[in-house]
């Protein structure tokens, strides 16, 4: 089925309009902080199989299920330790995810088959009114492509669903940029499977103990069960070959001398954009600004037409890891030290 994709301005009109297209079982892209979400109705599986065909994902991918009130944690997850209530008051509304054990209520098409299901309770308020509107809980992937960039504004979602879905809700940029943090618990112990803008030394003020899975920064064998399973897949990943440069400034000038040619772009931060002599693209000074800036730079690479980009190598601390989460996999794990 092919639609007129419509891009819809945030109007009170408007979100009626989304939230009554989602009940009935239609997918509508709709704004949060981090990126924009691919929505559906969670309970509804037929409105769920309609966002993985949309994407192209594979079906053994769980989807976040998206909530407007810190006490809906109880009507879609079980045993919730206290830790997690615990971070629920710190964090949400924001952009943590939890994943917890999931009630019979969220049907397997949506956990990709777990038993478990990633509850998020989004900060941005135009998501927040069409949760509220669609009275439903909202699964939403990000909504791009399987393994393209992660979408940050409607023209992207536009870009990657023209015709694939109904509607789309205009939340203007999103202020996060990467999606959301990811947790799982294991007694006390908080296990970060996706780094995001909640940082391992945010989630410390609450949490004794936060481990970060090891998919996180290094590719997982084949025969590896991924704690979560969009670690398996390659991602956020532009047409052009995209390779990481960790070093110094000067080193990584030299270096890019020598593998300069036709269609080979730089990717270097916002501050060195006026001393840089070769083609190149920017992704900010600060983590935070690089996390927002990231899939919107990773886009313009292709939009531009480079045929490979050497990325300067985010910090791994704060929000830094998200983004050098994103980054190696974006490169395919290739990562070139100077
Ligand atoms: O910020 C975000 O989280 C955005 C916005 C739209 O809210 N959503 C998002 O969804 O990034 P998605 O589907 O692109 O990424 C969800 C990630 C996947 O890597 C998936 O494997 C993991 O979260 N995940 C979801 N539910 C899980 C579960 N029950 N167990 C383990 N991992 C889970
Ligand atoms: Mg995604």
């Amino acid at each position: 089925m092919s639609y007129l994709t419509e891009i819809l301005e945030p109007t009170d009109k408007n979100i009626e309009k989304a939230g009554k297209l989602l009940l009935s079982g239609e997918v509508v892209g709709i704004p949060t902080e981090t990126v924009y979400g691919l929505a559906a109705d969670a309970t509804n599986p037929n409105a769920v199989s309609k966002i993985f065909i949309a994407k192209g994902r594979p079906q053994d991918n769980p989807l976040i299920v998206h909530i407007a009130d810190i006490s809906d944690i109880e009507k879609y997850a079980h045993d919730i330790p206290v830790i997690a209530y615990r971070l629920a008051e710190k964090f949400w509304p924001g952009p943590l995810t939890m994943v917890l054990p999931k009630n019979d209520i969220i049907p397997l098409t949506t956990s990709g088959g777990l038993d478990t299901v990633g509850l998020r309770f989004p900060s941005n308020i135009i998501a927040r009114k069409i949760i509220k509107s669609a009275g439903r809980p909202l699964a939403a992937p990000s909504a791009n492509i399987s393994g393209k960039p992660s979408t940050t504004s409607a023209k992207h979602v536009f870009d990657d669903m023209n015709g694939k879905i109904p509607a789309i809700v205009d939340g203007g940029t999103c202020t996060v940029g990467v999606e959301s943090t990811v947790i799982s618990f294991d007694g006390d112990n908080v296990i970060v499977l996706r780094p995001g803008y909640i940082s391992r030394e945010d989630l410390l003020t609450v949490a004794e103990n936060v481990i970060i899975d090891k998919g996180v920064t290094s590719e997982l064998s084949p025969d590896t069960v991924a704690a979560s399973p969009g670690m398996k897949y390659k991602h956020y990943s532009p047409k052009a070959n995209i390779v990481i440069v960790d070093g110094e400034y000067s080193d990584f000038l030299n270096f890019f001398e020598k593998n300069y040619s036709d269609g080979v772009y730089a990717m270097i931060f916002g501050n060195e954009t006026d001393i840089f002599p070769y083609p190149h693209l920017t992704y900010g000074e600060t983590d935070a600004q690089q996390a927002s800036e990231l899939f919107e730079k990773l886009r313009e690479a292709d939009e531009i037409g480079a045929t490979t980009v050497y990325v300067r190598c985010p910090s791994k601390d704060g929000i830094g890891l998200a983004v050098y989460n994103r980054l190696i996999r974006a490169a395919g794990f290739e990562v070139i030290t100077l």
